[in-house]
């Protein structure tokens, strides 16, 4: 039997098994491990277990919305796929996979900067569904400024800059195996089709492909770029634009000074600084510092549609799933992430259904009590 015609796992643990059956051990591990010790990696998931939901009985609950609308883009169960690079290392169509996928379900895809494929070849896979692009802000202006307008063109809807990698995470078990995606020319499709990028070159990359993926290496990190820097985008485009990777309160509101559109709460899934808060336990104090003014998102830690009611109820307006999609882009390609989809939407109204809700916008910080 085919993989993809073999009856994919229900569960995370069960998926991620299958997940590293299907890769080598570098992929895998490239997707699975996070920074350091992992502290923070496991902190995401175990933050859930520290809250429990108090489900109210006896409601009618046979009809539920589990839909919602951030800046313009439709949710059909608040739930959004991540931004995740270098999918070609876990599938060979990759994004394109996923980007279909997503589609399927009128659920938005996030492209991020460093795919396998352009940003229009992610649109074309995704047609009629909807997206936003991810930004990694280049230390070429000009490259940065092209990515978006060229996102713009391709219908992507908003622009989510990560800014929680001034440097990229001491990731150990990727040390180990010395396995960097990006210096394999797994994350360069953007890049390798762009015409300002290109025009830096000396030669074109079809001539020296190791002194593009060089270029492309030394202008991927900006350690120096601070909100006055970052505040530029609002200057080169008029897609709404959300910030990722704020883990701070001063920082939430510093967002909103700056006219951000939207926040996620989040550490990168753990895979940059160990140690640090994780996202859930970021959440509360960053919902209250923006008190309403723009929509919070939160990620790193999603693995059941119950998880998704705790951040809700905390005060998150939608989360980002990450990992569990790629593990199903691994196991099964585009059915594979199509079958994750639909086990989270169907978990999602599980839990809302169990938890006494009608609605997801009814969860609030009475559906949740902190219980250790
Ligand atoms: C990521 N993440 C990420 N984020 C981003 O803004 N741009 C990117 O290119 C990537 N790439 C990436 C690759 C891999 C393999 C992983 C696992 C993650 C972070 C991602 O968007 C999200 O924040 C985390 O995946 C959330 O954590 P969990 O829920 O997946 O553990």
């Amino acid at each position: 039997m085919a993989v993809s015609e073999k009856m994919l796992p229900f569960s995370y643990s069960n998926l991620e098994k299958e997940a590293e059956l299907a890769l080598s051990k570098e992929p895998f591990t490239y997707v699975q491990s996070g920074a350091g010790a992992e502290i923070t990696l496991c902190e995401n998931e175990t933050a859930f277990n520290r809250w429990a939901i108090v489900p109210r009985v006896l409601k009618d609950v046979s009809s539920r919305v589990l839909s919602t609308d951030i800046l313009g883009t439709h949710l059909p169960a608040s739930f959004i796929l991540a931004p995740i690079g270098n999918q070609g290392i876990l599938h060979p169509e990759g994004e394109l996979a996923s980007a279909r996928a997503a589609a399927a379900f009128g659920v938005p895809f996030i492209a991020s900067t460093v795919s396998t494929f352009s940003l229009e070849e992610i649109a074309a896979a995704n047609g009629t569904g909807s997206r936003w692009f991810q930004l990694y802000w280049s230390s070429d202006f000009e490259v940065t400024a092209s990515l978006v307008h060229r996102a713009e063109k391709a219908g992507y809807t908003a622009i989510t800059v990560t800014v929680d990698m001034p440097v990229v995470g001491y990731r150990e078990r990727d040390l180990d195996h010395q396995y960097f995606p990006l210096a394999l020319g797994k994350g360069a499709a953007n890049f390798l089709q762009d015409p300002i990028f290109l025009s830096r070159l000396s030669k074109p990359p079809a001539e020296d492909m190791t002194g593009a993926l060089a270029h492309l290496q030394s202008l991927f990190f900006t350690p120096s770029l601070t909100w006055e820097k970052v505040k530029k985008l609002r200057e080169i485009t008029s897609l709404p634009i959300i910030i990722k990777g704020v883990l701070h309160e001063e920082d939430a509101r510093k967002a909103v000074d700056a006219g951000f559109d939207g926040i996620v709460v989040s550490n990168h899934g753990g895979r940059q600084l160990d140690g640090c808060i994780s996202s859930l336990d970021a959440l509360s104090p960053i919902v209250t510092a923006v008190a309403g003014k723009i929509p919070v998102m939160l990620d790193s830690g999603i693995r059941r549609g119950a998880d998704v009611v705790k951040a809700l109820a905390l005060g998150a307006d939608a989360v980002l799933l990450g990992r569990p999609y790629v593990y199903g882009l691994a196991v099964g390609g585009e059915n594979g992430v199509k079958h994750v989809i639909e086990q989270y939407i169907k978990d999602v109204d599980t839990a809302v259904a169990l938890t006494g809700l009608t609605a997801v916008s009814e969860a609030n910080r009475g559906t949740v009590r902190k219980v250790n």
